[in-house]
């Protein structure tokens, strides 16, 4: 018998849903664009089983995987299970054997030594592989037309570290899959490794060097010729694993850092330049670029940590304030003899879930999407969320003019990560639109919302209704119907 427990994480719009579907032609309110040929992949964490612990954090769950296939202004919808080594091996045993978030300690005897990812992080395509992702495994090859898995690749044995990051990016000029891996040699160690994968799926290169600390390594940015890596700390070590305690802890008392790595065959560590800045959170990243010898990192900063789940290593409680999260600018030359990095925010809205243009991805862009805490606005939910601290607004900055736009989802709503989709695979930047899921908070129920790119302000062209609740989901990304096409024909 399976009963999920009565807390939190397991009830409300949390509630598991552990649905896969197929449903042909969804309904829609509003127009969607004839043009957009492709499809939307994203992900949401799901626990196949109740959790072994009896109350876990949504990280935890297991990767499920939505499809939504747009032609001729219709939208098709697949969802299925990752189905990585831990599924399977809890799907036989019809019950949870992995214990709590990075903890090995706490599972079970008899999956010892197994791969714990859960590839619910990221959903990516490169060279008509779908990637599932969880950065503490490696990366999850899944079928990007049916959705079935097709196991864990090692990249025809070229892959030398442990784990592959669930926030890799393509380098449109070269085409290349760019992504690294931390913890490379084990859990909790320091080890990196970057890694650049050709079009083909040939892994090219690698670099292996060592962070400062052990950190949450979670996401990057590319240059054309450099691979850039901020470091803040959200960091752990075996103590805190054997006391059971959650696997990251925040310490202010560490710096935080930014690393530049030459991407190009043959560098080593000693090739890395390495700045320091004061204590932050840092975690996801809008874009970086180059121009002579400055390179530029935008990125949602904030003052201190901005997961409640992962606490102050001193009990410190949280404070939501100076866990609020505004783009941000890193500068550096590399021409000077610099030690820090130099800091400047470029928007006043609370914004993280940060995304471009993917095209323009290691480019000096104009636009950005963002999702945004506008905590001015009333919060109607039943049950509540503190002072206001949803995330209730679809915001954009366009910085060659220096101006915003936001669009409120209202007051018993909230909204997943936008991700953007071109009009064309060559139309200039930011001509296309927004796709992105709102959470209907008071009905239990999804949409799936289509924008104009950069008219974000005048609210959804689209409402999309999506036949099932989906969870809180983390990312997705789209793939253009050209990209697909060779795979969908054979299928
Ligand atoms: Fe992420």
């Amino acid at each position: 018998m399976t009963t999920f427990p009565e807390v939190p994480a397991f009830t409300g719009f949390n509630t598991p849903s552990r649905v896969e579907a197929n449903v042909h032609d969804l309904n829609v309110i509003g127009t969607i664009p004839p043009e957009m040929n492709g499809t939307f992949y994203r992900v949401q964490p799901e626990h196949q089983f109740p959790p072994m612990l009896g109350n876990d954090i949504a990280f935890n769950g297991d990767g499920m995987i939505s499809m939504f296939r747009f032609k001729d202004g219709k939208v098709d919808y697949t969802q299925r299970w990752a189905k990585t080594d831990k599924w399977k091996l809890e799907n036989e045993a019809g019950r949870a054997l992995f214990g709590a978030y990075r903890n090995p300690l706490t599972d079970d005897e008899v999956v010892k030594g197994k791969i714990r990812g859960t590839a619910n992080t990221n959903a990516f395509v490169h060279g008509g592989r779908l990637y599932a992702l969880k950065e503490d495994s490696p990366a999850l090859v899944m079928d990007p037309i049916t959705l079935e898995t097709q196991g864990y690749t090692d990249f025809d044995g070229k892959m030398t570290g442990e784990t592959f990051s669930a926030h890799p990016k393509t380098d449109s000029v070269t085409g290349n899959l760019c992504s690294f891996g931390y913890a490379s040699k084990g859990l909790l160690t320091r080890d990196m490794t970057y890694y650049e994968i050709s079009p083909e799926g040939k892994l090219l290169f690698d670099v292996w060097f060592e962070v400062p600390y052990y950190a949450m390594m979670h996401d990057f940015a590319i240059t054309r010729d450099y691979a850039l890596f901020s470091v803040m700390p959200m960091t752990s070590n075996w103590q805190r694993l054997e006391a059971g305690k959650p696997h990251f802890g925040f310490d202010t008392s560490l710096p935080s850092y930014l690393a530049v790595v030459p991407r190009k065959p043959g560098t080593t560590a000693a090739d890395i330049r390495w700045y320091k800045g004061d204590t932050c959170f840092a975690g996801h990243v809008m874009n970086a670029w180059q121009e002579g010898t400055k390179l530029f990192l935008d990125l949602p900063v904030a003052k201190n940590n901005m997961m409640p789940f992962f606490p102050d290593i001193n009990d410190a409680p949280f404070d939501p304030a100076a866990g609020s999260t505004f783009l941000t600018r890193w500068t550096v030359d590399l021409s000077q003899n610099e030690e820090t990095y130099r800091s400047e925010r470029l928007s006043d809205m609370i914004g993280e879930f940060p995304r471009l243009d993917d095209r323009m991805n290691g480019k000096k862009y104009r636009y950005g999407w963002m999702v945004v805490i506008d905590p001015s606005q009333p919060v109607e939910i039943k049950g509540g969320s503190a002072g206001g601290w949803v995330m209730n607004t679809l915001g954009m900055v366009d910085l060659e003019t220096g101006t915003e736009q936001k669009w409120w989802c209202g007051p018993v709503s909230s909204i997943q990560e936008p991700c953007f989709v071109p009009r064309a695979p060559d139309s200039a930047e930011g001509d296309g639109w927004i796709v992105m899921i709102c959470n209907r908070l008071e009905t239990h129920s999804s949409d799936l919302l289509i924008f104009e790119a950069t008219d974000i302000g005048k609210g959804p062209i689209a409402t999309i209704n999506v036949p099932v609740r989906l969870r809180f989901g983390l990312h997705g990304n789209w793939a253009n119907a050209a990209d697909l096409r060779p795979l969908e024909q054979a299928a």
